[in-house]
């Protein structure tokens, strides 16, 4: 059985667009139910629906935490999502969203955890003078940055790195991670 993939992204979408390819090409067993965004404009959302995939649009203007994840959540549940993949997905998840889907929400970040957790991981990694940064695949809990590893990959910091070099080198390596990640993830597990 394909697993079902829930995306949430806020963004560019372009780790979901290398998720998408890579289960197109065949490497990855897999769907993708849908894509659910907080983001009404995000281009990632826009891609999705051209790629054919549901895509949702969840106002959190105005809203309590728990009633924005509810809708999330109906979304995901009503199109038969097992996983979640957070994809550039700004937002802590509250304790109704992890309740849904335990143990079974993945995210992508832009530093070898837990290394500079949170925003701007790569500028906190040339700011701090690291050698070697990276990405890591993590299962997601109530903390920010902070669920159990599942894979990491590493890229040497250049010595005229900027934040965009650096940032463009981690996230090519993003995208030939999180699919594998994903594949380990899930393969040899039944979801129902
Ligand atoms: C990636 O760097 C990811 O690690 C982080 O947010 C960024 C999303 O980029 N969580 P994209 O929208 O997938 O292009």
């Amino acid at each position: 059985m394909r697993v079902r993939l829930g995306v949430l992204l806020s963004g560019r979408g372009s780790n979901f667009l290398a998720i998408l390819n890579h289960i197109r090409k065949g490497r990855l067993q897999a769907s993708i139910a849908c894509v659910v965004s907080d983001t009404d404009s995000a281009p990632g959302l826009q891609a999705a629906r051209q790629a054919g995939i549901p895509a949702f649009f969840v106002d959190p203007a105005g809203r309590k935490r728990g009633e924005f994840e509810e809708e999330m959540v109906a979304c995901l549940a009503g199109q038969g999502a097992q996983v979640v993949c957070l994809a550039g997905f700004m937002r802590i998840l509250g304790k109704r969203f992890l309740a849904a889907f335990p143990g079974r929400i993945i995210n992508i970040h832009p530093s070898l955890l837990p290394a500079f957790p949170g925003l701007h991981a790569q500028r906190q990694a040339l700011d701090y003078g690291v050698r070697y940064a990276g990405c890591t695949v993590h299962l997601v809990d109530a903390g920010v940055d902070s669920g159990p590893v599942l894979a990491q990959a590493v890229v040497p910091v250049l010595p005229d790195d900027t934040e965009d070099s650096l940032s463009n080198r981690i996230l090519e390596m993003e995208h030939d991670t999180y699919w594998r990640a994903i594949r380990d993830f899930t393969e040899n597990k039944e979801f129902a």
